[in-house]
């Protein structure tokens, strides 16, 4: 596919490919009472000279974040700092990231990639966790058979002094149905039963989705469980469902939105794309609802 027309529906959902673009987008997106997170894309390294480059690029966007006081904090992809390559490599970079983000008071999201990556992924985030008890969370995906056991594994990270914070997603990985479920029905079946046992175990949430009617009963589920607003917050990607997105802040609740920004948005975008082909239908839809 030709950059320029992949840029050309890419843009809506990407800041801009340098840090001030996404600064922007941050400070535009604060001023609407939306707070952020800032992910650098990149991902799947090849080297790890490529890993020590953008941990170095994390450490500017934190610095740069905080000068301009950003109300947000960062997310960021493991295989981008080698996981695949060499776990220990890849901790190390990731540890000197989230101590820098902990000098600030802030926070790091480790984001959940594919299957090969997420027992090391869990496995990471114990050991920043045991470091930084305050300043690190991951991801966990509905879709995946898996997620519950790895939820009531990680109990035991969970204080009522520092709740342990997870971000829970759909999951955007093509992967294999002995893995993962696929329909729609079972996937959000197993959102919202995941999303009950956060609240009923005290553990902060992150609820990621677009889907109004997974937004609809987290609602309800809020209102059961009384759930207090220091407990969770409603999280979506830039540029996706800004109505849903309005109608969630109206109503008062937190809301934080992902702003993914950075000269690799080709590959990112392309790779989304391949992954997840049913995307191309909605990006192409939103470029004509835009003209
Ligand atoms: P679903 O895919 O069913 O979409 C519901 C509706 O939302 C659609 O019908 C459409 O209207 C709208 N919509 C969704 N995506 C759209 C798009 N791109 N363009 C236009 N409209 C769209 N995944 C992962 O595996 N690891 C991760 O770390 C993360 N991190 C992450 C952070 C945040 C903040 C969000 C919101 C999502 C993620 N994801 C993720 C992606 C997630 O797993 C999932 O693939 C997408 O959020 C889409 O799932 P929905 O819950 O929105 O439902």
């Amino acid at each position: 596919m030709p950059q320029g027309f992949v840029w050309e529906f890419s843009k809506r959902y990407i800041a801009g490919k340098v840090i001030d673009d996404a600064i922007v987008a941050c400070k535009e997106l604060n001023k609407q009472g939306v707070i952020v997170t800032l992910d650098v894309l990149g991902e799947f390294i090849k080297t790890l000279d490529e890993a020590e480059a953008n941990k170095n690029e994390y450490l500017n966007v934190i610095e740069v974040g905080e000068k301009n006081k950003i109300k947000g904090n960062y997310s960021l992809k493991p295989t981008m700092f080698g996981l695949l390559i060499d776990p220990e490599v890849c901790y190390r970079h990731i540890r000197d990231i989230v101590a820098k983000a902990a000098e600030h008071k802030n926070f790091i999201r480790v984001d959940m990639e594919d299957t090969p990556c997420t027992s090391l992924e869990i496995e990471l985030f114990r050991k920043l966790k045991k470091e930084f008890p305050a300043n690190v969370g991951l991801v966990v995906q509905a879709y995946l058979r898996r997620t519950l056991h790895d939820i009531t594994d990680m109990l035991d990270l969970n204080t009522p002094e520092i709740p342990v914070n997870f971000r829970l997603c759909k999951g955007i990985y093509t992967e294999p149905k002995e893995l993962a479920y696929k329909e729609y029905e079972e996937i959000n079946e197993h959102y919202l039963e995941d999303l009950e046992f956060m609240f009923r175990n005290k553990i902060y949430v992150g609820i990621a989705t677009h889907d109004k009617p997974l937004v609809d009963a987290a609602y309800k589920l809020i209102e059961k469980y009384n759930v207090p607003e220091n407990m969770y917050e409603f999280q979506m990607l830039y540029g996706v469902t800004p109505e849903l997105r309005q109608s969630i802040v109206y109503k008062g609740h937190k809301m934080r939105v992902y702003v993914p920004y950075g000269v690799k948005w080709f590959a990112y975008c392309t790779r989304r794309l391949k992954e997840n082909p049913k995307m191309a239908g909605m990006i192409i839809k939103a470029l004509f609802k835009r003209g």
